[in-house]
């Protein structure tokens, strides 16, 4: 029981962090750190997801042109539960994220359930990434003339479905469908069995993958690069776009009542997520202290008011009930005419769902780094390239297992397993935030998150809120996943802890 709640000295933990073997090269400054928050945060959630969350579909009711009040309710939640993150990462600037800042904290088995917890934010919130990012490619090379075949752009569960709803429709599928249904309608068979995997989505992560195991550095600069390309194509999205707005497909502003709102927000929180992000490169900050709130708040504004503008002018270009498609913002351009704008905007998705995958897979590995150097998981996880200094080991598995799930999940379950997970640390992020005031209010801290706990029990109740728009299979398999790694860590991380051994 005494084991369970050890913490680990936030000294050590700094001590361990600046010498030895495992040191990370630190080369990252306050720019680096915001660009790489822009470049988790805008990515296939605005491009992609923010369709199913305005039209809706057989499952969840649409929020119509009232998604702005979504992207609204959920930035709050993201701002109460950014401004715990920051504290926590100017507090222990040590890589790992809400993994390492609650292991100092709050105790090794929440650290060990945050961690887990974090696996389904990154690595399976890669997998949704990965996929929509497939969809927009394939559409962007049909565009110019370079076909791809289907079965090779989605997975086989959702060309089957899509197949199923063409036959009870005779034919008249969503336009979402279309893919899947042409996948499964061209797929070559082997013994009757139809092959159809997503190989576009392995290809990107595995080449992410690579670019990630030579360096920090070397990544940063290419997600800057990308980042500037998302900025530009959005601002085009919204100077070309409001030529073209009807004020009339604002009426009726709230087609399915506030429910549609709020299961939108639960839905739109995918576009928020990756602020925390950047908490995790800490370790590789020239100084973290400074940087990481920089990073974390300023990423967030940033976001958060391109999202409202490009809500606004979307729902008022087209009908909002037309929307439901994998690119809703080339769709928009190509529902008024404007095919060349459509292009332009698919090219951005796909160069913005590329930097979201970089920073993704550049967490997720040193999430694992750092349990692995902590002795919850094997230390094969926590070597470091000796050249590179990148945790090349937990780079490169983090890259096989994404690429491997990708090849095969549905979008819309992978989307909704990731909100759930993230809410849920951050729930814990801001419960540890109070605990740590309590403990020990004299730890130095750069940043201090105003009004505790008022703030962080707003960021709590707002998460709960999010995880509850939410569907009841989504809260069972996250159940499932966390039993599971609750079993992990009795049957190893528990006795082979370095807290443990000493
Ligand atoms: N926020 C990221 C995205 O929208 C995960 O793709």
């Amino acid at each position: 029981m005494h084991q369970l709640f050890r913490r680990k000295s936030l000294a050590a933990l700094l001590r361990e962090s600046e010498t030895g073997e495992r040191r990370l090269k630190r080369a990252l400054g306050a720019f680096d750190v915001v660009m790489l928050g822009i470049g988790a945060i805008i990515g296939a959630g605005i491009f992609a997801s923010i369709g199913t969350a305005v039209a809706g579909d057989a499952l969840r009711p649409g929020a119509g042109p009232g998604i702005v009040l979504s992207f609204v309710l959920t930035a709050v939640a993201c701002a109460f539960c950014g401004l715990c993150y920051a504290e926590f990462a100017s507090t222990v600037p040590i890589s790992g994220s809400a993994y390492t800042y609650s292991y100092a904290t709050l105790g090794e088995l929440v650290a060990w359930i945050i961690g887990w917890d974090l696996i389904i934010e990154y690595a399976v919130g890669n997998v949704a990434v990965a996929i929509a990012w497939a969809a927009y490619f394939h559409q962007l090379c049909a565009g110019i003339g370079l076909e791809i075949p289907a079965w090779l752009a989605v997975d086989f569960r959702s060309a089957h479905q899509a197949a199923e709803a063409a036959a009870e429709t005779a034919g008249a599928v969503e336009p979402s469908l279309a893919l899947a249904r042409e996948a499964f309608a061209t797929a070559p068979s082997v013994l009757g069995t139809p092959i159809i995997f997503n190989a576009l989505a392995v290809g990107v992560v595995m080449l992410v993958t690579g670019l990630l195991i030579l360096g920090a550095k070397e990544s940063a600069r290419v997600n800057a690069i990308m980042v500037a390309v998302k900025l530009a194509v959005l601002a085009f999205f919204l100077y070309s776009g409001l030529r073209f707005v009807e004020p009339d497909n604002w009426t009726p502003f709230l087609p399915n009542g506030f429910r549609g709102v709020w299961v939108g927000a639960s839905l739109v929180f995918f576009a928020y997520i990756g602020f925390d992000a950047v908490s995790t490169a800490a370790e590789e900050c020239r100084r973290p202290a400074r940087d990481l709130p920089i990073g974390i708040l300023g990423s967030l504004v940033v976001c958060t008011l391109i999202y409202i503008a490009v809500a606004v002018v979307l729902t008022g270009m087209v009908p909002w009930h037309q929307l439901g498609v994998a690119d809703p913002l080339a769709a928009a351009f190509a529902y008024v005419g404007a095919d060349t704008s459509a292009g332009i905007v698919a090219v951005g998705a796909v160069f913005s769902m590329s930097a979201v995958l970089l920073v993704f897979q550049y967490g997720q590995p040193r999430i694992f780094f750092a349990m692995s150097r902590d002795g919850l998981l094997p230390p094969y996880f926590a070597r470091v390239h000796p050249r590179f200094r990148t945790p090349h080991v937990t780079t490169l598995w983090t890259g096989i297992a994404v690429a491997a799930v990708a090849a095969v999940a549905n979008i819309d379950e992978i989307v909704e397993l990731t909100n759930i997970g993230t809410l849920f640390a951050f729930a814990l992020v801001a419960i540890g935030v109070v605990v740590l005031r309590h403990r020990e209010p004299a730890r130095p801290r750069t940043f201090r998150t105003p009004l505790v706990p008022l703030i962080p029990l707003l960021g709590v109740g707002s998460c709960l809120y999010l995880m509850l728009g939410l569907p009841w299979v989504t809260w069972a398999r996250f159940g499932g996943w966390l039993v599971l790694g609750i079993a992990i860590y009795f049957s190893y991380g528990y006795r082979k802890s370095r807290l443990r051994s000493g």
